[in-house]
């Protein structure tokens, strides 16, 4: 799938640019929701994705065909704007069915929605278990019956470690993803994401985020408060260093560093 937006490209080490082509994988992500949509016989045709950012997960969703539409919603209307100046007017007759929402996720709208997607481990700014609850309900309220709500998490040992991890991303760029150590007793993380640029200079603190280390148990527990049914983790079955591949799983050997999907559903018959 072409990557929404490159027409009218902003600057190419504009941050937000660098963000995406560093930790953004919208076919790995839009691949698994369809495939868990067509095996539950379910409608594939109006997403919310939270925490959007600039939306580019949107913005592929709605590319994916003419019965698709998505809303994007952001607390910081910055990444909205960018979205508007740069992501929509490449979208052409697209973007009409591509909505952008400035508000916090807990009061998003409601839709209903076929699928709701909240990735690269933004509900992590909830630290306090009755907020993730309160987004998770509202989540699940926003759902049609049968309805998709999906989240990654990272996890091993490493995860609670101080890291620094350097990786190139093309154009003489390095991308540096750096975590403090997680605080044993609240599990605080305190993490940013530098980009080093060519000709030495240096793209400090481009993001950061306070956050708290949710673990795969606390949060598969959440849902189930919140009301999801049929959790299922979708782990990476490949190896590390191969194009990962996500398979539901019960079990899995302890290793240092680990990424994963939860996936739970509104209870209920699918809208078809
Ligand atoms: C890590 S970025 C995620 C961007 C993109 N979704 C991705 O997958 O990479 C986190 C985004 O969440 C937004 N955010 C943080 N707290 C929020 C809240 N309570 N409601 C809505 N958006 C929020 C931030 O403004 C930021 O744009």
């Amino acid at each position: 799938m072409a990557r929404p937006g490159t027409a009218r490209r902003p600057p190419p080490l504009d941050r937000h640019v660098l963000y995406e082509r560093a930790v953004q994988s919208p076919d790995t992500e839009l691949g698994l929701l369809t495939r868990l949509l067509a095996r539950a016989g379910q409608p594939a045709r109006r997403l919310r994705e939270d925490f959007s950012g600039t939306a580019l997960l949107s913005a592929c969703w709605v590319e994916g065909g003419p019965d698709r539409a998505a809303v994007a919603v952001d607390l910081d209307p910055a990444v909205h704007r960018w979205a508007a100046r740069h992501r929509l007017p490449a979208l052409g007759a697209a973007a009409r069915r591509l909505e952008l929402v400035q508000a916090d996720v807990r009061h998003a709208p409601r839709g209903p929605f076929d699928a709701i997607l909240a990735l690269n481990f933004s509900y992590q700014v909830f630290r306090e278990r009755a907020e993730l609850g309160a987004y998770l309900a509202a989540a699940r309220r926003a759902l049609v019956p049968g309805g998709l709500f999906m989240l990654d998490l990272f996890g091993g040992w490493l995860s609670l470690q101080e890291a620094t991890e350097r990786r190139r991303i093309g154009g003489g760029v390095t991308y540096v993803w750096e975590h403090d150590a997680c605080d044993a007793i609240t599990h605080r993380i305190r993490c940013a994401i530098h980009f080093e640029l060519p000709g030495g200079r240096r793209l400090r603190r481009a993001f950061t985020y306070d956050w708290r280390l949710w673990s795969l148990p606390e949060l598969r527990d959440l849902m189930a408060e919140a009301g999801f049914d049929r959790i299922e983790v979708q782990w990476d079955v490949e190896p590390p260093g191969v194009e990962p591949r996500y398979l539901p799983r019960r079990h899995a050997a302890n290793q240092g560093a680990w990424l994963a999907y939860l996936v739970g559903r509104r209870p209920g018959l699918s809208a078809r």
